[in-house]
């Protein structure tokens, strides 16, 4: 058994919570803004990470505190741990919600671009941080575009064998049924669909 899996059921006895002076409630004041998450969940190749390098920018623009947690950039230091296997997913996003969760508590807009295939893992994401501060974002493009792009050079291997439980050709990828926007990146330009994003982000965060 992987050791990570060990210490999940080992999870927490004798821990007692430590109360905080500083609460999100003082950095919303401090930011002029409220924090979320920004989800984007798709196929590998459908646009999650330029959407969400576009969005940020976007954001920073108006002043927005914001961060990227990236799938690629994640798998290679606090995920470098975990497969491609459904529980090595699950894991992945397990972390990636909890991490979410304290950088909305940190006050800030956290944009997230992992596939996360599963909507159990999604829907766990979801529950952990206030109902006005998720924004899931289906970015929606069918399997044979990303196929023709194949800007990494990953489908091909994974038709090849090379690559098992690929999302799209060996590993299932489960549609988001009620996602806050869904933008199809074979149809939409990236200026169109992340000014899309900023704007419904900013009425979220901006008091009125
Ligand atoms: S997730 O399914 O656990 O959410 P994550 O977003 O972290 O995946 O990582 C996906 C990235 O890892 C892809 O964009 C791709 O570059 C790379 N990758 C490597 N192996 C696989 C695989 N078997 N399935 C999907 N993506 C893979």
């Amino acid at each position: 058994m992987p050791t990570w899996i060990n210490s999940i059921m080992s999870a927490p006895t004798h821990i007692i919570p430590q109360a905080y002076k500083i609460g999100k409630s003082t950095r919303i004041t401090q930011n002029g803004h409220r924090p979320c998450v920004v989800w984007f969940t798709g196929l590998s190749g459908s646009g999650k990470s330029t959407l969400a390098n576009a969005v940020e920018q976007l954001l920073m623009e108006r002043g927005i505190h914001t961060y990227v947690l990236d799938g690629d950039n994640i798998r290679q230091g606090l995920n470098s741990n975990l497969d491609f296997s459904p529980e090595g997913r699950n894991e992945n996003i397990r972390r990636i919600g909890e991490v979410s969760k304290l950088f909305v508590d940190a006050g800030v807009v956290v944009l997230t671009a992992f596939i996360s295939p599963f909507k159990s893992d999604r829907a766990f994401v979801r529950s952990l941080v206030e109902a006005n501060e998720f924004v899931e974002v289906f970015v929606d493009c069918p399997v044979d575009v990303c196929e023709q792009r194949d800007v990494k050079g990953l489908y091909k291997k994974a038709r090849a064998g090379e690559i098992p439980d690929f999302t799209g050709i060996s590993s299932p990828f489960e549609n988001p049924e009620n996602p806050e926007i869904t933008i199809r990146t074979a149809e939409i330009s990236i200026e169109h669909a992340s000014s899309h994003i900023a704007q419904h982000v900013l009425k979220l965060i901006i008091p009125a």
